[in-house]
């Protein structure tokens, strides 16, 4: 996941070869009937407190799925929910290509797809600019070389806390016990309070690509939901 070590405005599918990996050239693509636009790089610069103009109408409320993978759970949700605005965003250029696809396919106009590392939310969006914010099965990144890759930390929940409205709130769930244990405390040290926000998303409980993954495998899995008063 090269993206992970880039900041959200580094124009990087410029330096990959697309030989070597088709969706770097399909992330640029024009063809508005087949896919929807993807906020990355450069594209991204001025975002930031603008999400809800990108919209073809206004959404009641915005909610961003990060690691949205393919985007089938975004799409079901946005499905479901016609008047809220959808932003889904991953890191790999396969995912964020297939989710724009999945979402102009399905005809949502309550979806938008951006490609940055989550990690620095704060440079994308302006404070209490989201109502929800969904992360569902995030990498546990176990080896612990990676764990510098984990998205969870007390910061970045600052920075959650920062870029939700009152009333908004955090859905997490992972399979991975030490992580859910780690993410509950550091969310315990912050300010958000142990309950669902008020949206109607925290109303369905649609079973994710990975959630469904471990059902088969009979792997339990841990939820919390978190709101900002
Ligand atoms: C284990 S998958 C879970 C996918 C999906 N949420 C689900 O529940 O089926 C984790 C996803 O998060 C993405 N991801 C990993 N680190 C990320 C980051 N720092 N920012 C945004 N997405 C990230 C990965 O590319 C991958 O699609």
């Amino acid at each position: 996941m090269a993206l992970l070590n880039h900041t959200p405005f580094d124009n990087i599918h410029s330096q990959l070869d697309s030989s070597i990996n088709p969706y770097v050239s399909m992330v640029e693509s024009n063809d508005l009937e087949r896919t929807l636009a993807i906020f990355h790089g450069e594209k991204l610069k001025g975002a930031k407190g603008n999400w809800r103009e990108q919209f073809s109408a206004p959404p009641k409320k915005h909610i961003l799925e990060i690691g949205c993978h393919l985007g089938a759970t975004l799409c079901d949700y946005a499905e479901l929910i016609p008047d809220y605005g959808f932003i889904g965003v991953d890191v790999t250029f396969k995912r964020v290509v297939t989710a724009a696809q999945r979402a102009r396919q399905r005809g949502l106009d309550n979806v938008l797809i951006a490609m940055f590392n989550a990690k620095f939310i704060e440079q994308i969006f302006e404070n209490n600019e989201l109502d929800d914010v969904l992360v569902f099965f995030p990498d546990p990144w176990e080896k612990r070389r990676q764990r510098k890759h984990r998205l969870f930390s007390q910061g970045f929940i600052e920075d959650l806390y920062k870029v939700t409205k009152s009333g908004g709130g955090i859905w997490f769930k992972t399979d991975h016990k030490n992580y859910s244990n780690e993410v509950a405390k550091a969310f315990f040290d912050s300010s958000f309070r142990l309950t669902a926000s008020n949206s109607l998303v925290h109303k369905y409980q649609l079973e994710t690509t990975f959630q469904r993954k471990f059902r088969l495998q009979g792997k339990p899995y841990y939820e919390y939901k978190w709101s900002k008063i």
